[in-house]
């Protein structure tokens, strides 16, 4: 089978139901802090207003919801659905995070790993440009880039098991560059998912943008921002984890 025939991102569709045995939300408790930890730094104390744009199921959000006041916008209504049982408090739209307006500004935007879906320059400039438009000056932009051109080590493979009830979940995902010569790498994803019935198999694929850090913090001063960077270990995570933090100019 060519991987070509494999429908891109199911996960965020018909197979939205399986996001939380993916992705359990108690897991991003420890990377929820970090972000919490800058938005204090930045914001001070009180409760403020953040926005998140491709927001998914909410797991990193559901950590930041008990000190801030939420809007969200995913492109998938499958994930505001799913981002709705977890987060029922947080006003949610449907939107694209290159184009959206809200008509209102808010004390941070945070874009976490949906960011990874811009594949060109442009389609990430315009969601800095999104960010801004959202922001007064001196207001808070913060994503998490997660490859970098100069580091990009492919083809890696990654997999976890996660289990719910009767349900085990086991994915394998598999990163590799397909030589579009592009901006863009590609993900297989396999999710063996064991019930007492059997064991079902589900195929996914995921097409990501990956740019070099100086294209980073270029598209983000474009944007209006002036840029910082943060960097933590993470338990789980087998490579340094960074925080871009713009404050629009
Ligand atoms: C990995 S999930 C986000 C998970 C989220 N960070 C969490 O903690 O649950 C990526 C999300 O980005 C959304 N997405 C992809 N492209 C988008 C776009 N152009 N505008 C808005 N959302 C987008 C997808 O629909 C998906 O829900």
């Amino acid at each position: 089978m060519d991987a070509k025939e494999i429908k891109q991102g199911r996960i965020y569709s018909e197979l939205s139901h399986l996001i939380r045995l993916i992705s359990p939300p108690e897991e991003y408790e420890e990377e929820a802090a970090h972000w919490c930890g800058v938005l204090r730094d930045k914001l001070g104390q009180g409760r403020h207003t953040i926005l998140e744009l491709g927001v998914g199921g909410g797991h990193n959000l559901s950590h930041l919801t008990f000190e801030f006041d939420a809007v969200a916008v995913d492109i998938s209504e499958a994930m505001l659905k799913e981002c709705r049982k977890l987060n029922p408090g947080v006003e949610l739209h449907l939107g694209d995070m290159r184009s959206v307006r809200l008509g209102k500004k808010f004390a941070a935007v945070l874009i976490h790993d949906a960011i990874n879906y811009m594949l060109n320059e442009a389609d990430l400039l315009a969601a800095f440009k999104t960010a801004a438009a959202h922001l007064n000056p001196g207001g808070i932009f913060i994503t998490s880039p997660e490859r970098f051109v100069e580091t990009l080590l492919l083809p890696s493979v990654e997999h976890a098991t996660h289990l719910n009830g009767e349900t085990q979940l086991t994915y394998v995902e598999y990163t590799y560059d397909p030589g579009r010569k592009d901006s863009t790498v590609e993900t297989i994803m396999f999710y063996l998912i064991h019930r007492p019935g059997g064991l079902r198999i589900e195929k996914d694929r995921h097409v990501t943008g990956v740019f070099n850090r100086e294209t980073w913090f270029r598209l983000m001063e474009e944007a209006g921002f002036s840029v910082e960077v943060r960097s933590y270990e993470l338990k789980n995570w087998n490579r340094p984890y960074e925080l871009f933090i713009g404050v629009l100019r």
